[in-house]
């Protein structure tokens, strides 16, 4: 088990799915809470992590809008970005693609500048400190009209440069994609690439949608596929990627434990799968203890270990040239 653990923690990897206040670790919550007089139900640190359990996607939302509401000036994003990517650093993250939630700090009254600001500056001491490779995703907030998430791809338009694609994320059912068509034209008109969460509490129809009517290239999740043979024959053909959060669909309750999660099965069906961490701050782990986790409870091998690493470049907005540089560094590991 150790030396898998060592083996995992030198393997260079790409992490594709991250919300980036899903990393806002119990210490800075509080430091931040106390700094701008932010009131939380939560005494210490121990307090904050005993909190975080959860029965379903919402309920577990509910804690991560109310701890990103600490965030207020251009110091927080900064810190919280530069902490995640500092995580990447120590976990040989080679590169990681960030979601960017404006929505939320706009409904505490921050405005989208202060945190690309933040966020920009952290991205780019990272690239130069250490070489860090970090994209951003403009993330939409399904639970909110389409109109507010049209308004927020508006807001981000100073900011095109900065964000390589939009994403869907929050409550998923009952928001199906086919209310973000507009939303998805327009940012497909501005060429930005296109992804979505879907079959992670939502059905399999949710999946095919989000290809069909959206014109996703790449899905967040899409676990439930695995209810429509259908559609996993065409996720195997068309190798559409799925980011899989393992320890986060059990932390919610799409498995009941990490033995019955499928990513395995999806994986020798020959899908380009990808392990993340979603939220890591609230389930228990960053991007190397989900593929612990694996390990530890369905026998993840280096093999499997392996291709998963390969597909998270594979399935990367990186162009072909990057790509191929982090596949010579697999290599070579
Ligand atoms: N926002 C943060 N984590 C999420 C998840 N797992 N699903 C949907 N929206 C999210
Ligand atoms: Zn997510």
């Amino acid at each position: 088990m150790a030396e898998f653990n060592d083996w995992i923690a030198g393997l260079p990897k790409a992490e594709l799915h991250l919300h980036i206040d899903g990393s806002l670790e119990p210490g800075r919550l509080l430091q931040l809470a106390g700094k701008h007089g932010v009131d939380l139900p939560y005494a210490d640190e121990a307090a904050v992590t005993a909190a975080c359990e959860f029965d379903n996607l919402d309920e577990f939302l509910a804690m991560y809008y109310l701890g990103a509401s600490v965030l207020r000036d251009e110091e927080d994003f900064y810190n919280l970005m530069m902490d995640y990517l500092t995580k990447c650093r120590t976990q040989n993250i080679r590169h990681c693609e960030v979601m960017i939630e404006p929505q939320t700090y706009a409904d505490n009254g921050v405005p989208i500048d202060i945190c690309m600001r933040g966020f920009k500056a952290a991205v780019n001491d990272a690239r130069r400190e250490w070489g860090q490779s970090c994209l951003m995703i403009l993330s939409i907030m399904r639970h909110a009209p389409e109109e507010e998430g049209i308004k927020t791809l508006k807001a981000a338009e100073p900011y095109r440069d900065d964000f390589i694609a939009l994403g869907l994320a929050s409550s998923e059912v009952p928001f199906p994609p086919a209310q973000f068509k507009r939303l998805y034209e327009l940012a497909a008109s501005q060429e930005y690439r296109l992804g979505a969460h879907a079959g992670e509490e939502g059905p399999p129809g949710y999946i095919s949608d989000a290809l069909d009517l959206l014109h996703c290239e790449r899905i967040d999740h899409g676990i439930r596929c695995a209810e429509d043979p259908a559609l996993v024959e065409r996720l195997a053909r068309e190798q559409i990627p799925l980011t899989v959060c393992p320890l986060s669909n059990v932390r919610l309750r799409c498995f009941n434990n990490m033995s019955d999660h499928n990513i395995l099965q999806l994986l020798d069906r020959n899908l380009c799968v990808t392990v993340n961490s979603d939220d890591p701050a609230y389930f228990g782990g960053y991007l190397n203890e989900n593929f612990q986790a694996l390990h530890a409870h369905l026998g993840l091998d280096k093999v499997q270990a392996a291709r998963l690493a390969a597909n998270s470049f594979t399935a990367s907005y990186l162009g072909d040239a990057e790509k191929a540089r982090f596949f010579e560094e697999l290599e070579a590991y």
